[in-house]
């Protein structure tokens, strides 16, 4: 399974909508694996289609990687929404698009998540904490929306200079990348928070 590349800040497919997925072949099951290994590379814990060129709705999920949700199973999300939403609360997030930047986001702290599994069946999920957070993440992809959207006037422009670095292609990033500088990670420096 090929590891694909991440598309960065400010590749235009990041902000197109992605459009739903209408049945199940053998090229998206192998989209969705690979998209998984992709992931599992770059140490992120969510990740949207968007990210990888293709304009389908689908998300792969993976939080146990963490301490909490070790014991959580990988999720392939087709079609995604939002059909209920509960609370606020603010939780940092970092994107696998944005490499470098993190930021305290304000979301809905409890979700209903409606979506198509890969036998093309609809599932509902309820979740609030990390996965929560991570699938309102992906579904934004989706959308064309990335999480410093969420942000006032005064936090956005404090991500100004790493976002310019990013638009002019002027930033090192440690897994292979469209739109940035891939240069390999150095395996004796630790990871970093995963990113989504
Ligand atoms: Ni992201």
């Amino acid at each position: 399974m090929p590891i694909l590349p991440i598309y960065v800040y400010d590749q235009p497919v990041l902000r197109r909508r992605a459009k739903p997925v209408r049945g199940i072949d053998g090229a998206l099951t192998k989209l969705t694996e690979d998209m998984f290994e992709t992931m599992h590379s770059a140490n992120g814990i969510g990740l949207a289609a968007n990210q990888v060129g293709s304009l389908q709705r689908i998300v792969v999920v993976d939080l146990s990687v963490t301490e909490e949700w070790k014991d959580t199973k990988p999720l392939v999300l087709l079609n995604p929404e939002v059909v209920r939403q509960e609370g606020e609360v603010t939780m940092e997030e970092g994107c696998l698009s944005l490499p470098d930047i993190r930021d305290e986001v304000d979301r809905a702290e409890t979700i209903t998540v409606r979506f198509l599994d890969l036998e093309f069946r609809q599932q509902e999920l309820t979740a609030s904490g990390l996965l929560a957070r991570v699938c309102m993440h992906e579904i934004d992809h989706l959308n064309g929306v990335l999480f410093f959207d969420h942000l006032g006037p005064l936090k956005r422009k404090l991500l100004n200079g790493r976002l310019n670095r990013l638009k002019n292609g002027d930033m090192e990033v440690d897994y292979p990348v469209v739109g940035a500088i891939y240069v390999p990670a150095d395996p004796a420096v630790p990871k970093g928070p995963p990113s989504e």
